[in-house]
């Protein structure tokens, strides 16, 4: 087991990587209510039925103020207080969800999660973004507001879907990439072990990934410059991830690709550090590469609410395990895409 202490102004949490943590639900002081994924109640009944719960629908489409709505008045049902611990169980979908509910159900009641996929444990459970989709836009609603605690249960890992596991490892090797070459040599190293979720291999990376992602979050929680970091391979992988029917990690994997060329372009980064990072994608089976419509990529970059201004602010790596923050023109953009894809 091991731990990770993440302190912003308005808290601390507590974040524990391990095995069996769910089991910890009952040597709670209070008892809680789960607003938990279906698929995770369904697949761990045994752990989580003997608790009061709300149930949050698997699927990004489900992600709504209106199911927020629902089960505000499913809390009400319950008698819900202020004082009510409010544990969210599940992936980065049923987390963020219910950090929003939690901090917003009367004005804001105690909350940690269980987070159930990799994706959720080394990034959307740590950082205190919650919130929900807009008419399809993701994430356009929301707040920042940070749970007192996170456990990464790594037994229930298990029961993931293969590819939704695999594509949890895209933001594992970005950290890497960003902010630790060491990290990059290990994964590079333990690749095999990790797609094989050998339990030392796999609390060494989730335990380091969440270490990482803290410092970050600690440093700039309200992301004014330092956090913007960890948007890397994000700004084209959004835009693919909104036209191909892909999971999030896997068009990340290819923006991180076509992020790193970008860097080498600009003379920041050595074509056999490109050569490595595309390397690393590969070996987890994630896409390197994709058909990509250039003009579709730039329409969606330009269509980008968080887009400032006529500048794009890409995330740019300066030898391996370091990064710059690059504003490119929009119109500059168009003809790099083109270059790139
Ligand atoms: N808050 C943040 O900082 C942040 C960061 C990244 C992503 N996100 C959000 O996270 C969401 C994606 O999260 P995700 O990739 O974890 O997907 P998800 O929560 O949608 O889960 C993926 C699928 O796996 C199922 N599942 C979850 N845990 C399981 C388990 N242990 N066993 C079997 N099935 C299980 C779910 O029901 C779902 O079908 C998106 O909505 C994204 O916007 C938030
Ligand atoms: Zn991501």
């Amino acid at each position: 087991m091991q731990q990770v202490k993440l302190t912003t102004p308005a808290g601390a949490t507590e974040i524990v990587i391990g095995e069996l943590l769910s089991s910890r639900l009952r040597t709670l002081e209070q008892e809680p209510i789960l607003m938990i994924d279906e698929n995770v109640l369904c697949q761990h009944h045994d752990i989580f039925e003997p608790f009061r719960s709300v149930t949050i629908p698997s699927g990004e489409s489900y992600k709504t103020l209106q199911t927020v709505e629902e089960i505000y008045r499913e809390l009400v049902t319950l008698e819900a207080d202020r004082s009510t611990l409010i544990v969210g169980v599940g992936g980065g979908l049923a987390t963020d969800v219910a950090g929003f509910v939690a901090s917003t159900f009367l004005r804001g009641t105690p909350f940690g999660f269980i987070s159930t996929t990799l994706l959720g444990q080394v990034d959307a459970s740590i950082g205190g973004k919650n919130g929900v989709n807009l008419d399809g836009y993701k994430n356009m609603v929301g707040n920042i507001r940070q749970p007192s605690f996170v456990w990464c249960d790594l037994s229930l890992l298990g029961t993931l879907a293969n590819r939704e596991y695999v594509s949890g490892i895209a933001e594992v090797i970005k950290y890497g990439v960003i902010r630790d070459i060491l990290f990059l040599e290990y994964l590079e190293e333990q690749m095999e072990s990790l797609l094989n979720q050998e339990i030392g291999v796999l609390e060494h990376v989730v335990y380091t990934s969440v270490a990482l992602k803290a410092d970050v979050v600690q440093k700039d929680e309200k992301e004014s410059d330092l956090r913007k970091i960890l948007n890397f391979g994000h700004t084209i992988g959004h835009a693919i991830e909104r036209y191909k029917r892909i999971l999030h990690g896997e068009a990340v994997s290819v923006g991180m690709v076509l992020s790193a060329r970008l860097s080498h372009l600009q003379g920041l980064l050595s074509a056999s550090e490109v050569d490595r990072v595309e390397q690393i994608i590969l070996s987890a089976g994630l896409p390197a590469h994709m058909e990509l419509d250039p003009e579709e990529i730039y329409q969606n970059i330009r269509k980008d609410k968080k887009r400032s201004g006529e500048d794009v602010h890409f995330v740019l790596l300066k030898g391996l395990g370091n990064t710059i923050i690059r504003p490119i023109a929009l119109s500059e953009l168009k003809s790099i895409l083109h270059d790139l894809c």
